[in-house]
């Protein structure tokens, strides 16, 4: 039978290759987000490549809304097999330049959106003990940065209340999977459509990944779900090992380097669109990919590595025994 799959922010970036991708697999898959212009291409990507897809314009920040689209995807498609919470929203400024309602409003897409994905799926998965939810996270939901406060409480955030939700559903013996994937910087176009109050156009601090590498990491986490969290791209694992040792060294070194790291030498051109309070892509479908092709890879070995880590431990340990075994038969004189 074929997947039943929501997406959330499935109208660009991220979402809409985790959304394609699924679609690649001939999943039936809803696409939530606000822009019609995005979801109306997303859904004909889909359909061209033989899949499945319905198009709900959502606001993630209203769980009425997203409670509807859940319903409404379960009607026309079937009952919810995986639930992706993308979506997302941001103002790129130091922490003293980012006004009340826009710290309001970004915790309440960024972050209440999450929870309200997760309550809508859980309704549904929870009666049938069976589904699962990934959590699209980031290394920066363990390590502030300078410029994206509001965006680094929303990751942190996620990562607590998803491993508290673990916890209860371990402690039921549920059969309802949470695990969520932390990503390094994807070239997506949120670096074209955030707020921004920076004096120069923000990007991704290198290294660059594409976002097939985002989506491939989201299949896989959603096809093995026991694991609690994966972790994508070397950048991810360098970051989060030096934070769990000297968070302190990091705070200096990213208060040297954040702010240079996070913006190009030029200025954002006049007038560019935000996407805060309502979509950027009523008159244009922005797709997947953000203006960085030319830094991106479209590889990770990383994640590679982590997807395959039991037939590299299980390579390795090979390795081992054979190198204890001739080790033996030289000192034996064999
Ligand atoms: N790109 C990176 O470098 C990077 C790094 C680490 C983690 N991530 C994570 O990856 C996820 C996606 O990031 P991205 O770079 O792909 O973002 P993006 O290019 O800005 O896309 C964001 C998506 O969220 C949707 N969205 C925004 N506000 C919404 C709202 N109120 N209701 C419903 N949908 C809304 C947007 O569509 P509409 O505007 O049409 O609604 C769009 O589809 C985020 O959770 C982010 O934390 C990204």
């Amino acid at each position: 039978m074929t997947e039943v799959v929501v997406v959330t922010g499935a109208s660009g970036g991220i979402g809409r290759a985790v959304a394609r991708a699924f679609g690649a697999r001939q999943a039936r898959v809803a696409l939530l987000a606000r822009g019609e212009e995005g979801l109306r291409s997303a859904a004909g990507e889909i359909t061209r490549d033989g899949g499945t897809a319905l198009a709900i314009p959502t606001d993630v920040a209203d769980f009425a809304q997203v409670d509807a689209a859940a319903e409404r995807a379960e009607k026309e498609l079937g009952p919810l097999d995986v639930w992706v919470n993308v979506a997302f929203t941001s103002v790129f400024a130091p922490f003293d330049e980012i006004e009340p309602d826009e710290y309001r409003r970004v915790t309440e897409v960024s972050y209440l959106g999450y929870v309200h994905g997760t309550m809508a799926a859980l309704r549904r998965m929870k009666p049938r003990d069976r589904g699962t939810i990934v959590q699209v996270g980031s290394a920066l939901a363990y390590r502030g940065i300078p410029l994206q406060s509001a965006y680094c409480g929303a990751k942190h955030a996620i990562q607590g209340f998803n491993e508290a939700l673990r916890c209860e559903l371990l402690h039921d013996g549920s059969h309802v999977r949470t695990t969520m994937v932390q990503m390094p910087a994807v070239n997506t176009p949120q670096f074209s459509w955030v707020r921004s109050k920076l004096p120069r156009h923000a990007q991704p601090v290198p290294p660059i990944y594409q976002p097939e590498v985002a989506a491939r990491a989201v299949l896989h986490a959603a096809a093995h779900p026991r694991r609690r969290e994966y972790w994508v791209g070397g950048s991810t694992v360098g970051t989060l090992v030096a934070n769990a040792v000297a968070p302190g060294l990091l705070d200096r070194y990213l208060a040297r380097t954040g702010y240079r790291s996070q913006q190009t030498g030029s200025a954002d051109p006049a007038g560019r669109p935000e996407n805060l309070w309502a979509p950027a892509d009523r008159a244009r479908d922005y797709g997947a990919h953000g203006e960085f092709d030319g830094q991106a890879t479209p590889r990770s070995v990383q994640l590679w590595a982590s997807r395959h880590h039991g037939l590299l431990a299980a390579g390795g340990g090979a390795l081992a025994a054979a190198a204890v075994a001739a080790w033996r038969r030289i000192r034996s004189g064999a």
